[in-house]
């Protein structure tokens, strides 16, 4: 439970029309709690007409009476640069904009002119376009910054006499759709406020005792908190009034193919015929992203291309239900333990972030075949059994944001038999489903290797198989290594894979092996948690997809060593078996959503907040993780101290030992500390301040291995550019 008042001390804010109604009402909560407010306010009628200081004038005295620090501005929306301009001229910063001003020109539709249409964009969108353009380069640089855009219920459901109020008012929508994107990685949110309120906007068009409850001081706590920094809130869009508040989205039916096959056509009677299951919102979704609409279109071809494909293919249905003791006993069997902080996540179901493997559905694939008659009778003449089937190659995609527990459909098919000869090869397919939103989750493969069951004459290559790709050919950025216990077969067979290969010394034996071998799966398993610590900072959701061979058998017990490259964001690895160097998985690769590197990660125990130099080192962390080698030949462990304003206020560690950067206070011996104020550290980093003036100056004071610095220089000169 987080305590204590909300302020906003040494921040500024821009409020546009702040003169009156909803934006006097913001101003003064920001002047209350500690804001700086610039009172943006033409001072115009209703309608756009005239102009005047009077109202931003009695709304910043009105502040200053109470003791807060404001400034009034008259200037139109249109020109925001000069509201940026006063902000940057009276208080040398700016942090918030809340883009609030504006006027009605209610006409029909029929009657209404260009310029009816032109003055309401110009204030509502473009006005709020150039207000919050003038003040991004400044968010950018500070690594904050909050945006509010004032939409309307007109926009959102329409009104009658409001065409091109509605119109503008969604733009803006459109606006803050994509400046959340755009801004998001520089810490600048944007979001969307959608207030009612009594005003003189909507005096006559409200009944009086309706009009009365429709107090603006009920929403600018909303609009407070939303510009707060500790809002994490992007790109919402949020309804206000009376004292009650939600949150509003898009949804978009569940749909249906129009057509059958990838060569059938869509026709206006068939669009006719599915009308009423394209209108259907009775399964209606939202999305999060462009990315995730586009996954779905792909799921559709996907479909259309799987109907086309012979009838002749063998399918399976398999319904699975699973709860949390199934997610964490998947994990536990993976090698997840509480050693390793990122895998709590995993372990324990009141964890806040609770989640399944990423991997976990790959289990199923063995379930389904050995519980089903998938596989018999596929290839003629040959009976399949535990000891002549091998998991060739396994491949996992990741669709949807996967349950912790649920219902799951899994649909298999044989997709291809190929003829290798010696053995041959069943290409497995299997596409799991939430039985309950019928959401796609994963599409997976799954190669079998059946030995000696050769030489039917068969197709050798696959056309749908999804490849193994070789690592480059450069030594790993990183690697992680673990034991696995002598019980991990054991254990990890819990999960559904209860082929007695790995657990039967006899049927070991006649398979040609010594002694029951790992489940390649669970190998699996221990990999993509090395990938996701190492290249995603633990997050199970950055993983899109997953392919690996198996190479050679795993003894439980035996140390499994994860060799990484990074290449953008596909992460290539190689798995050994430390103890008889046998490469056990081979030709694999994650790919993520994003790489979020660990040496950026926050050091929770150590007091921080966010300074400007943190973009330095989060600059530095991408290039020590991608020069690992060069870096460590500096070898030396530096602990940055930053201060602001004369108070050491972050730590910082280059390890370049181990070739990580991260906030937070060195874990191990220390080299050489340094300290220097943030802005200082800044200026370092572009090149416009130099080292040794800045040593003799006092405004770097270095402790410890003072030649090791020397060396720091390439580091930062590396960077430069990108800063
Ligand atoms: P209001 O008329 O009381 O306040 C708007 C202020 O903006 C006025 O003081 C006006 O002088 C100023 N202004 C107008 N054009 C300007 C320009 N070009 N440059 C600088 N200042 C300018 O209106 P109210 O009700 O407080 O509305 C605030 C915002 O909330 C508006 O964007 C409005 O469209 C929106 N809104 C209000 C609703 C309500 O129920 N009051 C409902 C939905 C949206």
């Amino acid at each position: 439970m987080v305590s204590g008042d909300l302020r906003f001390d040494g921040r500024v804010v821009i409020v546009t029309g702040a003169g009156a109604g909803l934006g006097r009402a913001y101003a003064l909560l920001f002047g209350s709690r500690g804001a700086s407010v610039v009172v943006n306010d033409l001072g115009g009628g209703r309608h756009g007409d005239g102009s005047s200081t009077k109202v931003a004038d009695s709304v910043v005295q009105e502040i200053r009476r109470n003791g807060g620090k404001a400034v009034a501005n008259y200037d139109n929306v249109l020109d925001g640069e000069k509201i940026v301009k006063t902000a940057i001229d009276e208080f040398g910063r700016i942090d918030v904009v809340v883009n609030n001003a504006g006027i009605l020109r209610d006409k029909s539709f029929l009657k209404m002119t260009d310029s009816d249409w032109d003055i309401i964009h110009d204030v509502h969108l473009k006005g709020s376009m150039r207000t919050t353009r003038a003040a991004w380069p400044y968010f950018r640089k500070q690594n904050f910054g909050r945006v509010i855009l004032t939409c309307s219920n007109s926009g959102l459901y329409g009104n009658f006499g409001q065409a091109n109020y509605s119109a503008a008012k969604m733009g803006l929508v459109g606006l803050a759709n994509t400046l959340s994107i755009e801004g998001k990685k520089n810490n600048i949110h944007t979001n969307v406020i959608v207030p009612t309120a009594g005003s003189r906007l909507t005096e006559d068009i409200v009944p009086p005792d309706f009009f009365e409850q429709l107090k603006p001081e009920l929403i600018a706590p909303v609009v407070f908190w939303l510009s707060h920094e500790d809002c994490t809130e992007n790109g919402s869009i949020i309804e206000s009034a009376v004292g009650w508040t939600g949150k509003c989205r898009l949804v978009r039916s569940n749909g249906c193919l129009l057509r059958k096959s990838l060569n059938d056509g869509v026709t206006p009677e068939k669009v006719r015929e599915n009308w009423s299951t394209v209108t259907d919102m009775s399964k209606a979704k939202t999305y999060d992203s462009i990315e995730e609409v586009t996954g779905e279109l792909m799921s559709s071809l996907d479909q259309l291309r799987s109907n086309e494909s012979s009838s002749s293919e063998k399918e399976l249905t398999l319904e699975t239900n699973y709860t949390y003791r199934d997610a964490i006993l998947y994990a536990l069997g993976v090698g997840a333990t509480r050693q390793e902080p990122r895998d709590i996540q995993y372990l324990y179901e009141n964890h806040e972030n609770f989640s399944l493997m990423p991997t976990f559905y790959v289990s199923f694939g063995p379930i389904g075949c050995m519980s089903s008659d998938l596989l018999q009778d596929v290839i003629p003449g040959v009976q399949m059994n535990p000891t002549n089937i091998l998991h060739g190659e396994q491949y996992i995609e990741i669709h949807k944001k996967l349950p912790t527990e649920g219902k799951i459909v899994s649909r298999f098919r044989v997709r291809e038999i190929l003829d290798k000869g010696k053995g041959a090869v069943i290409l497995v397919q299997y596409e799991t489903f939430n039985e309950v939103t019928n959401d796609k989750l994963t599409t997976n493969q799954m190669s079998l290797f059946i030995v000696g069951a050769g030489g039917f004459g068969g197709p050798r290559n696959s056309q749908h198989s999804v490849p193994c790709i070789d690592p480059p050919k450069r030594k790993p950025c990183a690697s992680v290594t673990q034991k696995t216990s002598s019980d991990q077969a054991a254990l990890y067979r819990l999960s559904g894979d209860y082929n007695p290969l790995h657990m039967d010394d006899n049927l070991a034996s006649m398979a040609g092996y010594s002694e029951p071998i790992l489940h390649g799966l669970c190998s699996l398993g221990f990999s993509a948690r090395h990938v996701l610590q190492t290249f995603a900072d633990g997050d199970p959701d950055s993983m899109k997809a997953l392919k690996v061979r198996f190479a050679k058998p795993v003894i439980p017990g035996q140390t499994l060593r994860t060799d990484m490259w990074r290449e953008g964001n596909r992460i290539h690895f190689q798995t050994t078996a430390v103890e008889n160097n046998a490469k056990v998985l081979t030709g694999a690769y994650m790919d993520l959503k994003e790489v979020k590197t660990p040496s950026v990660r926050r050091n929770n125990c150590s007091a921080s907040k966010n300074l400007e130099c943190d973009a330095v080192f989060a600059q530095m962390g991408d290039y020590v993780n991608s020069h690992t080698d060069q870096v460590k030949k500096i070898n030396g462990v530096f602990h940055y101290v930053i201060m602001d304003k004369g108070v050491p206020s972050a730590d910082w560690t280059l390890d370049l030992k181990k070739g990580t950067v991260y906030k937070g206070k060195p874990e191990g011996k220390v080299d050489t500390t340094l300290t220097i104020e943030d802005k200082d550290m800044v200026q370092l980093a572009l090149g416009k301040m130099n080292p040794q003036m800045a040593f003799m100056k006092g405004k770097l004071k270095i402790k410890g291995n003072i030649m090791l610095t020397q060396k720091l220089k390439s580091l930062l000169d590396a960077n430069r550019p990108k800063l």
